[in-house]
């Protein structure tokens, strides 16, 4: 495939939510994006849907981020199909609250899994398909840097992972000129954060000082800078978009 070919981005994690917005935001920036999800076929083909008729590309995969062979096979299908690699977003993610004496040992496997393991294998698949210069990006959490509440514990050990992950990260891909950051979005609409109920998003809406939350096209634009030519001396890098409610 010739280097004239549409550059590609491949998203884990990205048919609701902060994923789906980086898809749409990434493939109006003229990316070809696949992208992954585990259990909502419906939400990932009206994304592709929704894209294509914008006169974008995009291709869902089903993968399962706390499956190694699964995230392997997302990047096989990513290369078979599109020939390139460019950008990888990790944005798959799960939260689970509880206080630690009311967490079953199924949450926190989960939580490791998904948001570190899966984070650290996603990005181990794709870089032998990945030119020099590329980018990757995860998505993290503001928890790793403020909590505020408690409950979030597992999380929050999840999230302050990740952005250790992409300080080392960023050394070992020096070489290469691959950079990688970590964007820690705060309260941000989507389902996610729909799970707290109307009562917990007040109360969470209320500890930011823009007293607001993020949408979903916020992050996205965070992601779409860093994956541009310009931002490529931004490496290992954790920015925190949220409103001020880590300060
Ligand atoms: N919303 C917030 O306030 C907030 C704040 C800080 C950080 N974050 C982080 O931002 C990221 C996205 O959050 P969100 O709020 O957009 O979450 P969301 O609305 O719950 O969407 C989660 C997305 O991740 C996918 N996903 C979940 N588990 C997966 C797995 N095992 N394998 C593959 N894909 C998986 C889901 O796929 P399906 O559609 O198939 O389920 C979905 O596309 C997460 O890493 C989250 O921790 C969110």
């Amino acid at each position: 495939m010739s280097d004239d070919s549409r550059k590609v981005a491949l998203v884990f994690g990205g048919s609701r939510g902060i994923g789906a917005a980086i898809v749409s935001r990434l493939a109006d920036d003229g990316y070809t994006v696949p992208f992954t999800y585990v259990s909502r076929e419906d939400a990932a083909n009206d994304l592709v849907a929704k894209v294509r008729g914008a006169g974008g590309d995009a291709l869902a995969i089903k993968a399962d981020s706390a499956k190694k062979d699964d995230l392997a096979a997302a990047v096989g299908t990513t290369i078979d199909r599109f020939g390139r690699l460019d950008v990888v977003v990790v944005n798959a993610g799960v939260a689970r609250m509880g206080l630690i004496d009311a967490v079953p040992l199924e949450d926190l496997d989960l939580q490791l899994d998904v948001n570190v393991r899966g984070v650290y294998l996603a990005i181990q698949a794709a870089l032998p398909h990945m030119k020099d210069g590329g980018r990757i990006v995860t998505i993290g959490s503001n928890i790793a840097v403020r909590s505020g509440f408690p409950g979030a514990s597992v999380y929050q050990t999840t999230k302050a992972a990740v952005a250790g992950m992409v300080k080392g990260l960023a050394l070992d891909l020096a070489p290469r000129g691959i950079t990688i950051n970590n964007v820690q979005p705060g309260p941000t609409r989507t389902d996610m954060i729909g799970a707290l109920g109307n009562e917990g998003m007040d109360m969470v809406t209320n500890m930011v000082p823009l007293k607001r939350m993020a949408e979903p096209d916020e992050i996205a634009g965070l992601v779409s800078y860093i994956a541009r030519n310009e931002a490529g001396y931004i490496t290992g890098a954790s920015l925190t978009i949220d409103g001020g409610f880590a300060l």
